[in-house]
């Protein structure tokens, strides 16, 4: 954002700061003002501290980025992510579910048709127990996804979030670190001979996946008494490294490609939710694609004061540019969605966790806020204490399902009814005198200590977010709610959303410790810090 909007927005949030949220959820008409829907979603933003005036600054800021142009632009395959000059169509992946024709090149589209249908015929194949022309041994009855990053997080999240819909044809396990304590369990509980892997990796250069790709291939090889060939057939590669894959003696058949006009983060769509394919068959993974291609239609088509993606990032920029807020909390009301705090982190920080832009030059404001949740109601057991009372305000999506996949009703309307309950206390407080009126025994003295310790300052914004049901399709277009969340505001912050240069330089330095750590040959380049560690460790082994 330029100088002169960020002036706006300074302006507008000294206007409302002195408002207290209180005052502001009791103007007329603040729900049907401040909410809206976009087919399976319910977005209520009436709790956060905007107003008309408010809202309509941030519009005008958005609309002097050029915000339509830019959609535009990405759904046609423009080269958006131009430090590694490449188109970002992850859209195109769910196109065909769409109602409106795509603008994505008739090539990706017909790539990305080709790679369903082999899909498609691998799930199917797999569910019939009959995968023999692929190369795949009979009685598969778990599978192994192993990939980290967004090779794990979008299908994890997604198998976690529908095992209402599971099969039950397979189990489905991930293995995301390099942890040998998770890998070594894994091996101890599941039969190798009925085992299938996944590996998946976008570069194929990863380490923690070819580390424990090549575990799981001794693994299984041991139990064919070292024949290579028996334990190849038990692996499936995922990869926009086709060659890479075929060189660890997975043959084509068995090599599905991604594209590098994909991003990890934003793959779940493509053959890297392969698991999840799996998982729920390959009807309800069209379904999924058809939630995503819901919300790519509303994001191409709806009015911004109406767009959910829209608001959903003008809010994250008010948050962060406007009231100055360091952090944003996700918190899901539903165990399916523990993963989606994880999730979104990768998304959000990956994304626009930059501070210069695409030409090298600093930002003229704070990007992405610290991204963390967990499960309510668990984290009002744990954390929430220093969310309401702390000294550090933390914004927050609470995020609800309407209609559970279970008939314990009791259960449930608990469960809403802690969600409603918390985003009116982040809201409302509780004011000194109320805290008062409660502490009836002691001194004068000691109740008015009570009180203030009693004493919700209140004001604290959330946002709730409510799925009619978690379906394949309400889960589709909740990823892709903020998939384009982060297009809007990588544009308002002048970001490139599609690159990650930041976690480059850590794996280049593990790199060069691994050899210093197993051999003890440490040179002195190390700094102070590494080589105490390594000799410490190196002590105790
Ligand atoms: O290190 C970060 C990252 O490159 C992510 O962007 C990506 O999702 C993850 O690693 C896994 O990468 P790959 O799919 O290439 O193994």
């Amino acid at each position: 954002m330029q100088a002169g909007q960020l002036d706006t927005l300074a302006r507008e949030a000294a206007r409302l700061i002195p408002l207290h949220l209180r005052k502001l959820l009791a103007a007329p008409q603040r729900f049907e003002r401040f909410s809206r829907r976009a087919g399976p979603l319910l977005l209520d933003f009436s709790r956060q501290k905007l107003d008309d005036d408010a809202l309509q600054a941030l519009g005008d800021v958005l609309q002097q980025c050029g915000w339509q142009q830019r959609r535009d632009a990405m759904f046609r395959g423009d080269v958006l992510n131009a430090s590694e000059q490449r188109p970002v169509l992850h859209t195109a992946l769910r196109a065909a579910e769409s109602r409106l024709a795509s603008p994505a090149p008739a090539d990706v589209n017909a790539e990305i048709a080709a790679t369903l249908r082999r899909m498609g015929d691998l799930v199917d194949a797999l569910e019939r127990g009959d995968a023999g022309a692929f190369g795949i041994p009979d009685g598969i009855t778990d599978v192994v996804n192993l990939g980290i990053g967004g090779s794990d997080l979008g299908p994890r999240l997604a198998v976690e979030a529908l095992s209402n819909c599971h099969s039950g044809r397979f189990r489905c396990h991930f293995l995301p670190n390099v942890d040998g304590h998770e890998i070594a369990a894994l091996m101890r509980r599941l039969d190798p001979r009925h085992t299938l892997v996944l590996l998946v990796s976008k570069s194929f250069t990863t380490q923690e996946t070819l580390l424990n790709g090549a575990v799981l291939r001794q693994w299984i090889a041991q139990a064919y008494a070292g024949d290579e060939a028996r334990a190849a057939a038990h692996f499936i590669a995922v990869s926009a490294n086709v060659e890479a894959a075929a060189a660890l003696g997975i043959p084509p058949e068995r090599v599905l490609p991604m594209w590098d006009f994909v991003g990890g983060r934003y793959s779940v769509w493509s053959a890297v939710g392969l698991v999840l394919a799996l998982a729920i068959g390959m009807p309800n993974f069209r379904a999924f694609l058809r939630g995503a291609a819901l919300m790519d239609d509303h994001f191409r088509t709806a009015d911004w004061r109406d767009n959910l993606p829209v608001l959903l990032a003008l809010i994250g920029v008010w948050n962060r540019n406007g009231l100055g807020y360091a952090a944003h909390g996700v918190i899901p009301y539903l165990d399916g969605l523990a993963e989606l705090p994880a999730f979104l982190q990768q998304l959000e920080m990956e994304s626009l966790g930059k501070r210069v832009n695409a030409a090298g030059g600093d930002l003229h404001q704070a990007t992405v806020p610290v991204v963390w949740g967990s499960v309510g109601t668990n984290a009002q057991h744990a954390f929430f204490q220093a969310l309401h009372q702390g000294s550090d305000i933390v914004p927050l999506d609470l995020i609800g399902v309407v209609r559970p996949a279970h008939a314990l009703k009791d259960n449930h309307d608990a469960l809403l009814a802690n969600l409603l309950a918390q985003g009116a206390a982040f809201a409302l407080g509780k004011t000194p005198d109320e805290a008062l009126a409660e502490a009836t025994r002691g001194t004068e003295a000691e109740r008015g200590a009570l009180a203030a310790q009693r004493t919700f300052p209140g004001d604290r914004p959330s946002s709730t977010l409510l799925l009619d049901a978690l379906t394949p399709e309400s889960l589709g277009a909740l990823i892709a709610l903020y998939e384009h969340k982060v297009l809007v505001q990588a544009l308002l912050w002048d970001i490139n959303a599609f690159d990650q240069w930041g976690v480059e330089l850590g794996k280049s330095l593990a790199k060069s410790i691994l050899p210093a750590l197993t051999t003890g040959q440490v040179p002195d380049a190390f700094d102070a810090s590494t080589r105490g560690l390594i000799a410490a460790i190196r002590a105790l082994e």
